[in-house]
């Protein structure tokens, strides 16, 4: 079941998060603060015994511009389309918020491009890269990620 995340995920998401071997170090990880106060960004997937196997996040960036960031399926309970559902539901809230623009910063561009997502030039994100990016420790030489982009 695919739910907004509520306090008491916080936890589960950041194992999620900071567990570089559940990632291959695909996902930045995030400091508690940095989830209590984005927790309304985020989606979980939860199994039948309610325990959270994947996590995906919608940051808002301007007024016609959001990211989708943080997404993670425990391997475990990859290949079921949980991935593909979580990057939905945050599409899905894009729009109900009147945002038509969502981009993702990604080496998996596969999975992206198979969900719809197009390459983008970074050049036409430079609200992200003036945010998050100038205080990312893998900026710029150390970043392998591509800009892909979805109008909706
Ligand atoms: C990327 C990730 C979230 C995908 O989750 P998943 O639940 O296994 O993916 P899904 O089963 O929802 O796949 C959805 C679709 O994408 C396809 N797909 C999955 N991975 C793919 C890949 N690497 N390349 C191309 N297509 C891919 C699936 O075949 C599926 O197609 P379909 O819906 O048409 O049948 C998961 O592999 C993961 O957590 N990876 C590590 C963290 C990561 O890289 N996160 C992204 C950071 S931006």
């Amino acid at each position: 079941m695919i739910r907004k995340a509520r306090i008491e995920d916080v936890k589960a998401i950041h194992g999620l998060l900071m567990h570089r071997e559940e990632h291959e170090g695909l996902v930045l990880p995030r400091s508690f603060s940095q989830l209590y106060s984005h927790l309304r960004d985020f989606f979980v997937v939860v199994d039948d015994d309610g325990k959270v196997i994947g996590c995906c996040a919608l940051n808002i960036i301007w007024d016609n511009l959001a990211e989708i960031r943080s997404l993670v399926v425990d391997p475990v309970h990859r290949g079921k389309r949980l991935g593909r559902k979580l990057v939905e539901a945050c599409l899905s809230e894009a729009v109900t918020l009147g945002i038509y623009k969502v981009y993702t910063l990604t080496e998996q561009t596969a999975f992206f491009a198979h969900l719809g997502f197009e390459p983008e030039d970074m050049d036409q994100l430079n609200q992200k890269v003036f945010t998050d990016c100038l205080n990312c420790p893998r900026f710029p030489d150390h970043c392998n990620e591509v800009a892909m982009i979805m109008n909706l």
